[in-house]
């Protein structure tokens, strides 16, 4: 055995967390970080919050798993309150991001497919988008670093450029379903897709018979201070796919659909074992709880401009190290000027946590509860990091 039992498909940091209260992770030894990358953008709420303990452990002791042959009343229950919330009619419940894209997919093939084109099974995708790691998703995303030696292509995905909408009609044939854009990118370097591009994909759509899908697997569930990304440029999509936020750190996921977009999805057209069961919809229902409370969302909005404020002053002070700042809410990017990797090293030398992304960027991601206090600590740690990084740079040329 070579080292550890476990695949080595991840780089991992040298740190093992014990616990965590709200934006902090303890460490097994006690030493406590500040953590800005929130497990990717999944702890909305941030490590042990009360309320959504208390879902969890309160649903623990009464039933766990009982699969979707039966009726599961909090997922119901869920379920409409998304739809309540949002431009949907209908929810299938996941466990993954990944499989939240993949229902969307199936769903916008099989709506095509029940409106008499089977032909129409492509879909149109962005460069630098990244929509999980199912042999369909890394098709969708794309990007060769994830489909290389995997074997053929999944069929059926077409990509221009990012935020070429004019390449985008033009890549539209009598074959294509649906265009597929997460309105900010994530793993592709915090890059927000203009709302007027969002404006022309939906009247793209529209002329064409095509569904209009949106990824906010990352940008959803109140990260950029709106309930979804979409909502800040006014433009609704067909289907959407969504986890991360919405399960707080329990594994879940859900595709969205308005009535019309999941016509095809009729009773055994698709299914799933774990997905929708009562710990994660407890979970979810608590995290909803939360988020859309009265002036919760106002308050992240409040905050994130606090920080991307404070980001914006440490980028004048140290433009050798960081370009300038990018993206919405509280999921902000540092463009730097040296690798990423070693920003983001020397942010964790601060005990900052954040997550390196494509295009050289440092992505902020806080919990949605992070205290002005905190941001006022990561402002400062991140001043740190960069000035040590200066400092260096000064240091070598100066031999
Ligand atoms: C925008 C986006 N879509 C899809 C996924 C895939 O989600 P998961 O890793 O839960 O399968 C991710 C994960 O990072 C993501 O950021």
């Amino acid at each position: 055995m070579s080292g550890s039992a476990l695949y080595e498909t991840f780089a991992r940091a040298p740190l093992a967390f014990d616990h965590g209260e709200g934006t902090w992770l303890v460490t097994d030894k006690g030493e406590r970080y500040l953590d800005f990358a929130g497990g990717i953008a999944v702890n909305s709420l941030g490590h042990s919050h009360p309320h959504l303990v208390a879902a969890l452990t309160g649903q623990a002791a009464k039933l766990w798993h009982v699969s979707n042959l039966y009726e599961i009343p909090e997922q119901r229950r869920l379920g409409e309150r998304l739809v309540e919330a949002t431009f949907a009619d209908k929810v299938f419940f996941t466990n993954s991001g990944a499989e939240a894209l993949e229902c969307a997919i199936k769903t916008a093939r099989r709506y095509q497919f029940v409106k008499g084109h089977p032909e129409r099974f492509r879909i149109i995708t962005f460069e630098g988008a990244f929509h999980g790691r199912t042999l369909a998703t890394i098709a969708a995303g794309g990007q060769y670093k994830y489909l290389e030696g995997f074997g053929p292509k999944v069929e059926g995905f077409d990509q221009v450029a990012f935020d070429d909408i004019d390449a985008a009609e033009k890549a539209i044939t009598p074959e294509t379903a649906a265009i597929l854009i997460e309105p900010v990118q994530g793993e592709g370097g915090i890059r927000p897709v203009p709302t007027q591009s969002l404006k022309r994909l939906r009247q793209l759509c529209d002329k064409h018979g095509l569904l209009l899908i949106f990824d906010e697997v990352q940008c959803g569930i109140g990260r950029t201070g709106k309930l979804f990304a979409h909502e800040w440029a006014g433009v609704t999509p067909d289907l959407m796919a969504i986890a991360k936020g919405i399960g707080g750190g329990f594994p879940m996921g859900a595709c969205l659909a308005t009535d019309d977009a999941a016509t095809g999805m009729t009773a055994g057209a698709h299914g799933t074992t774990f997905g929708g069961n009562p710990l994660a919809m407890a979970v979810g229902n608590a995290v909803l709880d939360v988020v859309l409370a009265d002036g919760f969302l106002e308050d992240v909005q409040r905050k994130a401009l606090l920080l991307k404020q404070g980001l914006a002053a440490v980028a004048d002070e140290f433009p050798e190290i960081i370009d300038g700042i990018r993206g919405t809410g509280l999921m902000l990017g540092l463009k730097c000027v040296m690798p990423n990797n070693k920003v983001n090293m020397a942010l964790r030398d601060q005990h900052l946590l954040a997550v390196p992304a494509g295009d050289n960027v440092i992505r902020l991601l806080p919990p949605l509860t992070v205290t002005d206090a905190e941001i006022g600590e990561a402002l400062k740690r991140i001043r740190s990091g960069a000035k040590g990084l200066t400092d260096a740079i000064a240091a070598e040329a100066a031999k």
